[in-house]
């Protein structure tokens, strides 16, 4: 894989620019930024000074056309939701593989059916990430079975709830103990907190569906990173699965494992062995 298409140049973008420059052994031949277009002239001159040599060619754009035209054998898309709506349709129905961070936009149903077509349509694939959390092959090969039980649990800090439906509901600054700030499916949870609740679609996409996933949502004031737990019962297993996660660097909301899953997905096309 030597040209690689990144959607968004926010935190996750710009760590795995940073990985990237460590793990690849050749440059890439190609790299395409899609970022939006009032931030065109500041991502070229960051991508110029800090990350100029991660690829042969660079072109920074806020057009979709631009993107396919360039060829990307994978896309990476790392900007949120409205940046879901507004590429990832019209790049997989042109035939790129597209591997999406903004899982919890799968929670709106219109949306997933317009992905999942596009993909039909351009033979590509639409590839979810783990993302912030593990696990999610047993949980996606146990779903061939049949029936399961999945419930999930965030826990953040009441930092990471800022600006978020949380911090209209209760006084985050005041919180002496762990709270729960949402208790309900998977796709209400999705819809509600979209920057808070992709551990909780993946999940969901990988097991018993977005009504079935029981999730619950949490402010704790003594937790010191992002952990994400969830059990599962199949007739064929039982598990439990916790993780604590270091929030990232420029993004609380955002658990750095997540950066790493996105980085696997990339290595995994590179190198001769997929784990
Ligand atoms: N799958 C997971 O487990 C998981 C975990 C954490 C975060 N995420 C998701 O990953 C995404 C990125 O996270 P982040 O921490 O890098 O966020 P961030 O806010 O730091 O960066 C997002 C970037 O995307 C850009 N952007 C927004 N809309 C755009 C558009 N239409 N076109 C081009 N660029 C656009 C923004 O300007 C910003 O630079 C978020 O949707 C977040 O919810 C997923």
């Amino acid at each position: 894989m030597t040209r690689l298409g990144i959607i968004g140049f926010g935190n996750i973008s710009t760590t795995l620019l940073t990985l990237l420059k460590d793990v690849l052994e050749d440059p890439l031949e190609h790299l395409t930024i899609v970022c939006r277009p009032e931030y065109e002239s500041q991502v070229n001159q960051i991508m110029r000074k800090d990350f100029n040599d991660v690829a042969l060619e660079i072109s920074i754009t806020s057009n979709t056309e631009i993107l396919i035209n360039n060829k990307p054998n994978l896309v990476v898309e790392c900007a949120g939701h409205d940046a879901v709506t507004e590429h990832i349709a019209q790049v997989l129905s042109a035939g790129f593989d597209t591997v999406m961070a903004s899982v919890g936009a799968l929670a709106d149903a219109a949306l997933a059916d317009s992905l999942y077509d596009a993909a039909h349509k351009g033979m590509s694939r639409l590839i979810i990430p783990a993302g912030a959390i593990g696990g999610v092959d047993l949980l996606a090969s146990l779903k061939k079975h049949g029936k399961l039980d999945v419930s999930y649990r965030g826990i953040k800090p009441p930092a990471a709830w800022s600006g978020t439906l949380a911090a209209k509901l209760i006084n985050l600054d005041d919180l002496s103990e762990e709270t729960v700030i949402f208790s309900g499916s998977a796709r209400e949870a999705a819809s509600s907190y979209p920057k808070n609740a992709n551990v909780a679609a993946t999940i969901a996409l990988a097991g018993a569906g977005f009504e079935a996933t029981q999730t619950e949502l949490v402010a704790d004031p003594k937790a010191t990173g992002n952990i994400h737990e969830y059990s599962v019962d199949s007739p064929l297993a039982h598990y439990t699965l916790r993780v604590e996660s270091q929030p990232s660097s420029g993004n609380a909301k955002t658990s750095v494992t997540t950066v790493y899953s996105i980085l696997r997905e990339i290595t995994n096309r590179i190198g001769p062995i997929v784990i």
